[in-house]
């Protein structure tokens, strides 16, 4: 069984050997280009969140993407690229695609695409669907890097599976014990991961809100952007409970109670003896976004037993947060 394995598994792109990881914190784009060549993962800041990148042509390294994370192999991955051409190596891209191409990319938009029967994908990165999910990041680091590497990167977000998304280096080498070598690009502009569409021939699925709300999508595409109608099986990701701080959470807040931290939103009036802040006390959903990931993890301190959460409006960006904080405090089973 093992031999049928060892010939079914795709060679990574320079190297079939592996060679040992390396266990510096933060490295520079050669050398993160090199961690990848050679099989293994690094985390790559992108706009959204950080990123835990392999190869996705190559088992292993993909492999390893789940490993680190702990994530169920079931969960597909999204792939980044730094160009179309090397999207259209990997994925049928109709006229609707390139329309959102031209207006949202490089930035925070993730497609799901037919893929091709040729594209150099390990089959772990799309957890055996025929589609793949395909994006391509801002962040100038992110495009560089996948450019000195020479091929699309497979990159969740860089967390052990089910916590907080990281928005920062430092999140990243305290989620991964400093096990994880990482290019630091700073904070993460955007805060909240991508928006996720499946795109079809007249319509778009949002399997993901983000920072690109619905309303940006309809008026760049003029097409109806639908609720999945089945959320196990067209986002498999989205397992309801996620993004969560060791602490309880509770939404919609108007009051702390005894053993709660706060978190409030445009002046919002929640105080909280252990710890208290504002998303964004001007209102501003960008800014709350910005700062969700990493006031969670302040705010997730020893003794807070729960994070009370100030309501936050619905509309626009306030989606993409509600989903997250909504993950937070799902029951956790
Ligand atoms: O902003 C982002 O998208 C970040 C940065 C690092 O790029 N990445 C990220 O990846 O959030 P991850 O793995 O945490 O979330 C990927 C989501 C999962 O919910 C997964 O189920 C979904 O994408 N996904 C991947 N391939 C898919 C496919 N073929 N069909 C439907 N959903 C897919
Ligand atoms: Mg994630």
């Amino acid at each position: 069984m093992k031999l049928i394995l060892d010939l079914m598994a795709k060679p990574c792109q320079t190297t079939a050997m592996k060679e040992p990881r390396d266990n510096t914190h933060f490295v520079k784009i050669e050398q993160a280009a090199r961690i990848l060549r050679a099989g293994h993962v690094v985390a790559m800041p992108t706009e959204t969140v950080y990123g835990l990148a392999g190869d996705a042509a190559c088992d292993e390294a993909v492999l390893e993407i789940f490993e680190t994370k702990a994530r169920p192999r079931f969960n597909p991955l999204i792939v980044h690229c730094a160009d179309v051409d090397m999207v259209k190596n990997l994925a049928t891209f109709p006229d609707l695609a390139q329309k959102l191409a031209k207006q949202f990319w490089p930035g925070p938009l993730t497609m799901v695409l037919p893929k091709r029967a040729d594209a150099p994908i390990s089959d772990l990165v799309t957890a055996g669907l025929n589609t793949i999910a395909i994006r391509m990041p801002k962040h100038e680091l992110a495009r560089e890097l996948i450019k000195t590497a020479g091929f699309p990167v497979a990159a969740p977000s860089a967390n052990p599976s089910g916590k907080l998304s990281p928005t920062t280096a430092q999140h990243v080498l305290e989620g991964f014990g400093g096990q994880v070598p990482v290019v630091d690009g700073g904070a993460a502009k955007e805060g909240v991961e991508s928006t996720i569409v499946a795109v079809g021939d007249d319509q778009l699925v949002l399997l993901r809100p983000g920072t690109i709300s619905r309303a940006q999508l309809t008026a760049a595409t003029k097409v109806p952007v639908l609720d999945p109608q089945d959320k196990t099986i067209k986002a498999p990701g989205m397992l309801l409970s996620h993004y969560a701080p060791n602490a309880a959470v509770r939404l919609n807040a108007v009051k702390c109670e005894e053993g709660e931290a706060a978190l409030n939103f445009g002046g919002s009036k929640l105080t909280s003896a252990m710890a208290t802040l504002d998303l964004s006390p001007a209102g501003d959903l960008a800014e709350a976004a910005r700062n969700l990931f990493s006031f969670l993890r302040k705010l997730d301190q020893p003794g807070v037993g729960t994070i009370a959460v100030a309501p936050i409006p619905e509309d626009g960006l306030g989606e993409a947060i509600n989903d997250r904080l909504r993950r937070a405090a799902a029951d956790r089973g």
